[in-house]
């Protein structure tokens, strides 16, 4: 429970994109956080409060002027309260009035009374959002220490198509993490992460591959920026949509992987190998497609083996690597480890349903090199990255105590 303490206020405002504040409301419970709403009255032409009061199991928050039992004044109680406020979606007329100083609603008034970081996400037509009054309260808003995340280019509801649709409720929930979170543990932490498969072509239009999907990579790469780290990914091709927050980089064989990995090592504090790079490419990579003719012998060569690499020259960095097993979990993962020179290795059992490629869980072991062994149940990936990456900073917080 990664916001389990936190108190985040969700302020909503009126815009059609407030249907997605119920979904970001529901992140910040399941991760924990403690979440009061406060909704402007346009806001609930949209949507009734009982949507968020079910979501939250408290009231929602809407009148300025009646006490609570829980704050005797409403909007100071809630300002000094809050971790964090987060205003999604945030329209133009709030955010006018907040740049102006104007307090005349719950909402603006929790604001103007809160010391907390305070998070905008701007969901408006493009005509509005492209308004330079708009830009230029926006902007003064940032320059006090706004953080604002979004908003995207699309369709919008009116029809236009531009700036204005509001970001992602996994976008801002992954922006409010780094706010809640980035004066803890992970803040200044540089982490790379490899992820995906690699592609080793035969010919224009062949390739050797695994069943990789990136999903391990990315979910540690997403939960370690919403951690507070600063995250390289350095990905083989994959599906998925760039995780939010992060450096990426984006390569197609291990050949590159080896290239861009060894490029920023001597930067990172950790690197995290849970892509399944192609241990052997084709000798040689016919320049037209390979036509049909009897039997076909390829000859492979070896590639780099990128953690291997990195295990000969690294100094203070934490290395953690996996393993892919059809048999012998144990022992391969512990020859891999000393082999490779890792800290860590996280060994998936590819036998077991719910684990390795492509599933949205995995269950894993982890060996570490002092000894110890932590056997995980089926869990979602991102709860495999997020208990993951407990234990790397348990290794550096050792690490660095022991220096
Ligand atoms: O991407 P998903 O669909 O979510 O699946 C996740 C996963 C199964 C790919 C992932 O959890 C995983 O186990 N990744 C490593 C798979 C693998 O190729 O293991 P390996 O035993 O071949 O390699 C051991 C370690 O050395 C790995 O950390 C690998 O990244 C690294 N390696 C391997 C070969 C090579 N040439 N260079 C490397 O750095």
């Amino acid at each position: 429970m990664m916001l389990s303490g936190k108190n985040v206020v969700l302020g909503i405002t009126g815009g059609i994109a407030v249907y997605k504040s119920a979904e970001l409301c529901r992140l910040f419970i399941k991760a924990g956080a403690k979440v009061r709403v406060v909704m402007t009255e346009a806001a609930k032409a949209f949507v009734t409060p009982l949507t968020f009061q079910t979501l939250t199991g408290s009231p929602v928050y809407d009148q300025l002027f009646i006490g609570s039992e829980r704050f005797s004044v409403e909007h100071v109680g809630l300002a000094q309260e809050a971790d964090l406020i987060v205003i999604a979606p945030a329209t133009a007329n709030t955010i006018g009035k907040i740049a102006n100083g104007i307090a005349d609603n719950l909402l603006t008034t929790t604001v103007m009374a809160a010391k907390c970081p305070i998070l905008l996400a701007p969901a408006m037509n493009t005509q509005m959002y492209d308004n330079p009054f708009h830009l230029a309260n926006l902007e003064r808003l940032q320059n006090f220490g706004y953080a604002v995340v979004g908003p995207d280019q699309g369709e919008l509801a009116c029809g236009d198509t531009g700036r204005g649709r509001m970001s992602s409720p996994q976008e801002i929930f992954a922006a409010a993490c780094r706010l809640l979170l980035r004066k803890e543990a992970w803040q200044g932490r540089r982490l790379l992460v490899t992820a995906g498969p690699t592609q080793e072509a035969l010919d224009p239009v062949r390739f050797l591959t695994n069943h990789s999907s990136g999903k391990m990579g990315y979910a540690i790469a997403q939960a370690a920026a919403e951690l507070g780290a600063d995250v390289t990914l350095v990905s083989g091709p994959v599906t998925l949509p760039q995780p939010y927050g992060v450096d990426f980089v984006s390569v197609t064989t291990a050949q590159e992987m080896y290239e861009a990995v060894l490029a920023c090592f001597s930067n990172m504090d950790v690197v995290v190998g849970a892509a399944a790079v192609a241990d052997y490419r084709p000798g040689t990579v016919s320049e037209q497609k390979i036509k049909k003719s009897g039997e076909l012998i390829i000859s492979l060569t070896r590639n780099p083996d990128i953690l291997a690499a990195l295990g000969r020259m690294k100094q203070r960095q934490i290395l953690v690597g996996f393993a892919a097993e059809t048999e012998n979990l144990r022992e391969h993962a512990l020859a891999k480890l000393e082999r490779k020179n890792l800290d860590l290795i996280v060994a998936n059992d590819l036998t077991q349903p719910g684990a390795g490629f492509g599933t949205d869980t995995n269950i894993v072991t982890l060996y570490f090199r002092d000894g110890r062994e932590r056997q995980l149940e089926k869990l979602p990936k991102r709860e495999v990255a997020i208990m993951l990456l407990e234990e790397i900073n348990a290794l550096l917080t050792a690490a660095e105590e022991e220096n």
